[in-house]
């Protein structure tokens, strides 16, 4: 407890599955939160849940589309003028789209790059002025095991995590004499109400997804949101004091071994 105490964090996608759970263990922690979403009910949700749980805590729910630039920059500004500035930046939003590389349209790149690459970049060069001018802080993208390595059926997905890693990469070289760490973080299959809702839609039951899904992992399971939110509190807190740039992969070994075990 206390690992990031008192310490003003703003995490975007914050309603959403591994938002919400890095929300909820950040409060454990004693961060003051600021959570962003497209989606306002969710964040409002989120934020509930939170106080249900700590009622003493601080915890500012927002609605904000951040594909687009002022919207994110607002999102920025008005946490730093509500808690006084900022420490900590978790960009989690974002989408999904599915299909193969020769089918996919210019409407849908336009539409993924939008968020998935340039809402965690406009997040950024919004939260670098705040963390400068607080003498440092952390910055976690989340990518996704496959913004290192590879597969078919969701290429513009994949381009767009790798494209976070390395935009994570070049801010923590150019920002290390500013003491702002900059890290990505590689989910394998984590359990959220996204992919549940999608199973139920297909007539699968969420017992049937968690017995089936993820096998291709050397622990034959799905990671839970909060074993992600685990590695994100890691990284933005001071025990990761020595560790920027990286891209750190947590998908309960499936990229280990090439071809499954
Ligand atoms: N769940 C997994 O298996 C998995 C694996 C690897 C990576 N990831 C990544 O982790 C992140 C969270 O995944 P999740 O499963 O919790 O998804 P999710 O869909 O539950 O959460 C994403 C959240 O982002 C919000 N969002 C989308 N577009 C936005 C925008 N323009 N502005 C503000 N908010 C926006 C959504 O409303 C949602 O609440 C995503 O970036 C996803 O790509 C997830």
């Amino acid at each position: 407890m206390g690992r990031i105490e008192g310490k003003v964090a703003l995490i975007t996608g914050g309603g959403g599955g591994i938002g919400a759970a890095t929300a909820m263990l950040f409060a454990e922690e004693g961060a003051r939160l600021a959570l962003v979403d497209r989606d306002g009910g969710a964040a409002e949700a989120a934020a509930g849940e939170i106080r249900e749980k700590f009622p003493a805590a601080d915890v500012l729910p927002m609605a904000a589309d951040l594909s687009a630039e002022p919207e994110a920059r607002g999102a920025l500004e008005a946490t730093a003028a509500h808690y006084g500035g900022l420490d900590i930046l978790v960009n989690v939003a974002g989408i999904r789209v599915f299909g193969a590389l020769a089918d996919a349209e210019a409407d849908s790149w336009d539409s993924i790059l939008a968020v998935n690459l340039m809402a965690t970049v406009h997040c950024c060069r919004a939260a670098v002025p705040l963390l400068r001018s607080r003498g440092g802080g952390s910055i976690v993208n989340v990518s996704s095991v496959f913004g290192v390595t590879g597969r078919a059926g969701m290429g513009q997905y994949d381009v767009t995590k790798a494209a976070v890693v390395s935009l994570s990469r070049t801010l923590a070289i150019e920002e290390v004499g500013h003491r702002i760490r900059v890290n990505a973080v590689c989910p394998g299959p984590t359990i959220t109400p996204f992919h549940i809702e999608r199973a139920e839609a297909r007539g699968v039951s969420e017992e049937e997804l968690r017995r089936t899904g993820a096998q291709h992992t050397l622990m034959k399971r799905w990671a839970e949101p909060r074993e992600v939110a685990h590695t994100i509190l890691f990284l933005a807190c001071n025990e990761s004091s020595f560790v920027t740039g990286t891209a750190l992969v947590v998908d309960g070994g499936a990229s280990a071994a090439v071809g499954g075990s």
